[in-house]
């Protein structure tokens, strides 16, 4: 197993992408600190995680409060005794543009993209230069903070300065053997969420239009089929690993193509524009 006694923080683990970030680097062996602020995504996440004889526990927090976060890397510490991998993953959507936002909900969503990743990377780096062994952290993107998408101003504005943010942790901490990469996700497929959750315990109500809401992304990415939350799992396991020992700074997008897509190219249209 690629990630056997390690241990791995994984914040926003709801059943959709960081839960399956969080089962996929349990299944090669790694510790996970399912950290959430829904008090049953954290729980969930981790039960499941235990059921399956692995090792989990489970921290509320919000991520945009320092406390709090000191709270849950002192709980992480404490049960476990190390941190090695970070994937700042919380999130939340509002999609509201630049003339319609109001400042407090501007501040609140990125306060959670960028400033949660902050708070995290700040408190387990200190940990993991104290314990002078390195780590891994890997920031969540989105194709979102590659391109100007109208009418979602502060996710964004928030997923683009994560890259950034990436690129300038990983040179200031390079000297300490922490990498630190980001890992681009797009639209994703909401089937493989649901099984999650089903297999979590919950009762889910597929919400009713969702394959009509999905078809046009489906239909206008390269590979004519969305990622699902396992294809980022792997993802993420591969830049945690020693695989990646080389690798910092850097951005993985697992799009089916969505980033590379030539602007004026529609994949409905076929081979040339
Ligand atoms: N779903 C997509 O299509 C998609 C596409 C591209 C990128 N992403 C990114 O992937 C990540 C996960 O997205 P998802 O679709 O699984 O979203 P989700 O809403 O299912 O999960 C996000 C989790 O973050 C938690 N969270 C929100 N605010 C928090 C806070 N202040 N403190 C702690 N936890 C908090 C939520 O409770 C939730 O469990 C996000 O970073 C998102 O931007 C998602």
């Amino acid at each position: 197993m690629k990630l056997e006694n390690r241990v791995a923080i994984v914040t926003g683990t709801s059943p959709n992408i960081g839960g399956g970030i969080a089962e996929a680097l349990a299944a090669e062996g790694a510790a996970i600190v399912a950290v959430d602020a829904r008090e049953a995504n954290a729980r969930d996440c981790a039960n499941y995680i235990v059921k399956g004889n692995g090792r989990a526990l489970a921290v509320t927090c919000d991520v945009t409060d320092e406390k709090q976060v000191e709270a849950a890397v002192g709980a992480a510490l404490k049960e476990f005794g190390r941190i090695d991998i970070l994937v700042n993953n919380a999130a939340f959507f509002n999609k509201k543009g630049v003339i319609d936002m109001p400042f407090d909900e501007w501040n609140r969503q990125t306060g959670v993209i960028l400033g949660g990743a902050f708070l995290f990377t700040k408190h387990v780096c200190k940990a993991m230069i104290d314990r002078k062994r390195g780590g891994a952290v890997i920031n969540i993107i989105s194709t979102a903070g590659h391109q100007g998408e109208p009418g979602n101003i502060a996710y964004s504005t928030s997923k683009c300065g994560l890259l950034n943010f990436t690129r300038s942790a990983a040179m200031e901490l390079v000297g300490h053997g922490i990498r630190v990469n980001s890992l681009t996700p797009t639209a994703t497929d909401p089937a493989e969420s649901f099984e999650r959750a089903t297999r979590w315990g919950r009762t889910v109500k597929k919400p009713e239009g969702l394959d009509r809401v999905m078809a046009p992304f489906r239909e206008g990415i390269p590979m004519k089929k969305l990622p699902v939350p396992s294809d980022y799992g792997k993802a993420a396991v591969f830049l945690a690993s020693d695989d990646a020992a080389m690798i910092t700074g850097t951005d993985l997008r697992v799009d089916a193509g969505a980033i590379a897509r030539y602007w004026a190219w529609d994949p409905r249209a076929g081979a040339s524009v």
